[in-house]
């Protein structure tokens, strides 16, 4: 048991974070998509203990995050041109790429796999502490293993209260979900969880983007993953979600005949749903803002004690496509489409 300690962003919290990572301990680490449980990458048994506090399976792999183009000496090897490409378009930023591991990188980090995902944050607080440490950091998005991710510190401290020794508070994620993730095969780029930086962004960098079935698609348990994350349960509330795929009229008329009293909606605003008896929890007009605020939104759910939950389902385009991909995941693959 650890007394959770929250941290300034600032030089000595951002000081007292790296000290621990250094001796081998884990830290809430804020990012520009959600908050993540950083540990020195290199180190098998610091990050033996992101797994103990997430309660995670281990085969699923982490991702490694560095501060400068520097620190991927050594982790990675044969690294194609179009990686490059897309480290100087997006990095930092949300962007996590799958590459050859070298040896440097422990098994245990890897989730066992022979390559790693890296990625370079845009966040000052997270660049700082990465620096403070001296050593790339593993770090999966802080919530205990099948909730929704943290996008506040508070959301850190209600899963890890005690289970980890410190969270540097840095306020609400200016994302809101988790980076991008992407593999390479030959000329084309394998979309394999999609984020802030959009398919269409990427298309820029190569004409040939495939979006992998896991996307949008249940992966079977048993199937070997692309992504060994997207076979897990994710971001599930305690309610039982429903997508309703349908414009706002439809949607109405769906949920006053369909809906109990007890039920309730999330709605892109709580203007559409005036003249509905159900609670109504607005989630964005926006993709961005839908972005921002889904998993603060699936963690309210649990708050009030929503037990049903029918939902709007988002654009499928750009950001939308990474919001439709975790609600997805929280709604168990339940859509209905009118
Ligand atoms: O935005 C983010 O990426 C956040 C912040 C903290 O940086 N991190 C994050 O980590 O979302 P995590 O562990 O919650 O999700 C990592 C995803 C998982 O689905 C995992 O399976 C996949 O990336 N992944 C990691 N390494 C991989 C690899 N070598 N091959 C395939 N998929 C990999
Ligand atoms: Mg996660």
């Amino acid at each position: 048991m650890y007394e959770t300690k929250m941290l300034a962003a600032d030089e000595a919290g951002i000081a007292e974070a790296a000290a621990l990572l250094r001796r081998g301990e884990v830290a809430g680490m804020p990012t520009e998509t959600v908050y993540g449980l950083a540990a020195d990458a290199l180190n098998s048994s610091a990050v033996e203990k992101i797994f103990i506090a997430k309660g995670r399976p281990q085969d699923n792999p982490l991702i490694v995050h560095i501060a400068d183009f520097g620190m991927l000496d050594g982790l990675v090897r044969d690294i194609p041109e179009l990686a490059y490409k897309c480290a100087e378009a997006f990095w930092p930023g949300p962007l996590t790429m799958i590459l050859p591991k070298t040896d440097r990188i422990p098994l245990t980090t890897s989730g066992g796999l022979d390559t790693v995902g890296i990625r370079m944050p845009s966040n000052k607080t997270a660049r700082a502490l990465i620096k403070a440490a001296g050593v790339p950091l593993a770090a999966p998005s802080a919530n205990l293993s099948g909730s929704p991710s943290p996008t506040k510190a508070a959301h850190v401290f209600s899963d890890m209260n005690g289970r980890i020794p410190c969270i540097i508070d840095d306020g609400s994620c200016a994302v809101g979900v988790e980076s991008t993730v992407i593999a390479f095969e030959g000329s084309a780029i394998r979309l394999l969880r999609p984020g802030f930086v959009s398919a269409d962004e990427l298309r820029e960098i190569s004409g040939e983007v495939i979006i992998d079935k896991g996307v949008t698609e249940a992966v079977a348990n048993d199937a070997k993953a692309a992504s060994p994350g997207m076979k897990y349960k994710h971001y599930a509330p305690k309610a039982e979600i429903t997508i309703i795929d349908a414009g706002t009229a439809a949607f109405i008329g769906y949920c006053s005949s369909k809906a109990a009293a007890d039920d309730v909606l999330m709605v892109f605003d709580e203007s559409e749903a005036q003249g509905l008896r159900q609670r109504c929890i607005a989630y964005g007009k926006t993709d961005e803002e839908q972005a921002r605020r889904l998993f603060d939104v699936l963690r309210q759910l649990d708050e009030i004690g929503a037990k049903k939950v029918y939902a709007r389902c988002p654009s499928k385009d750009g950001v939308g496509l990474a919001v439709y991909n975790r609600l997805l995941r929280a709604a168990a693959f339940r859509v209905i489409k009118l």
